[in-house]
């Protein structure tokens, strides 16, 4: 599987493309999202930018993971195989609450209550302008009306998302005024089935997408998290937004995309994902940490190699003898 290997050039989170708000390099027909903004510099003082680029490079491998493991669980319950669905949640939360945050601490992903609503602005004014109305137009383009459809869904509810951060920040910033109330979140099932779109471009602007629904869910769940102790109405906002990427965004995407096959097809895939990061992707990222003295991150990407293994080890065995 080389969800990984692409993903540094489908979707850029980097501080520099974060930093220009709306422009990114990867590619002019499939503008990706910087859901993000500007680490904290505080945190990421003395950081080689190149570690920099690798820890974002595996936070997108980890939302990714988290969000995918999330539909791959409710494939298994549907096929009855209990233990595999209950090995894909704890895996999921592994991914996102050990991983993911562990990642962005060291990134500096975290900020105070405003900065996180500045970044959230950043990323959700991006889709709502530029990257769902181009993929729609590319959509419809290409015949694949379906997809267009969706992607103009989905830029209304971004639009919606921009307007509850803006007044959110409106608040913290003066003091005055009342959180808004999070949106409400409309699931959809992630049935198991091929690509429902004919053009490759789609396809890929699904990717995108997905790949940008997914790390939004991450971002704003730790957003969330930060803002429990202090503004439990500004965690909702966040908590509950987090579900719409995840639950909505990200399976309708899903759901045209074809990410949900048989759980026999999902393990291979799965299987081969961990490997490459246990093997190959992590064990990089710590060398090139290592050899420019960012012993910390070096450490982390090391650690993660090992767990990636552990995780390959266990789906294996779920494949071997279903249950
Ligand atoms: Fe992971
Ligand atoms: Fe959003
Ligand atoms: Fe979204
Ligand atoms: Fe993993």
């Amino acid at each position: 599987m080389k969800r990984f290997a692409t993903r540094a050039a489908l979707v850029c989170l980097s501080t520099a493309a974060a930093a220009a708000a709306i422009t990114c390099p990867a590619s002019a027909t499939a503008p990706s999202a910087p859901h993000g903004g500007a680490p904290n510099p505080a945190a990421t003082a003395g950081l080689n930018p190149r570690t920099l680029a690798d820890l974002d490079t595996s936070m997108q491998g980890e939302a990714y993971a988290n969000a995918s493991y999330t539909f791959y669980a409710a494939q298994a319950d549907r096929e009855n195989l209990p233990a595999t669905a209950r090995l894909y949640r704890r895996t999921a939360s592994v991914e996102l609450y050990e991983h993911f945050r562990e990642e962005a601490a060291l990134a500096g992903v975290v900020g105070s209550d405003a900065a996180n609503l500045r970044a959230a602005i950043a990323g959700e004014t991006y889709e709502t302008n530029v990257m769902y109305p181009t993929f729609a137009r590319q959509a419809a383009a290409d015949g694949d009306d379906n997809a267009a459809a969706l992607f103009t869904e989905i830029a209304k509810d971004e639009a919606q998302h921009l307007a509850r951060f803006r007044a959110a920040l409106d608040v913290v910033e003066t003091g005055r005024g009342r959180i808004p109330a999070p949106p409400p979140v409309d699931p959809v099932e992630v049935p198991a089935g091929g690509p429902k779109v004919r053009s490759a471009r789609t396809l890929a602007n699904l990717d995108t997408a997905m790949h940008g629904e997914a790390l939004a869910h991450a971002r704003y769940t730790l957003y969330a998290e930060h803002a429990a102790g202090n503004r439990p109405a500004l965690a909702r906002l966040f908590r509950g937004t987090a579900e719409v990427e995840l639950r909505e965004h990200f399976a309708g995407e899903a759901k045209l995309y074809g990410l949900v096959r048989t759980t026999r097809e999902n393990l291979t895939r799965t299987i081969a994902g961990e490997r490459h990061e246990a093997e190959v992707m992590y064990p990089t990222f710590a060398r090139r940490a290592e050899a420019v003295g960012d012993r910390k991150a070096a450490r982390l990407f090391r650690h993660n190699a090992a767990d990636e293994a552990g995780h390959a080890r266990a789906f294996q065995r779920m494949l071997d003898h279903p249950q």
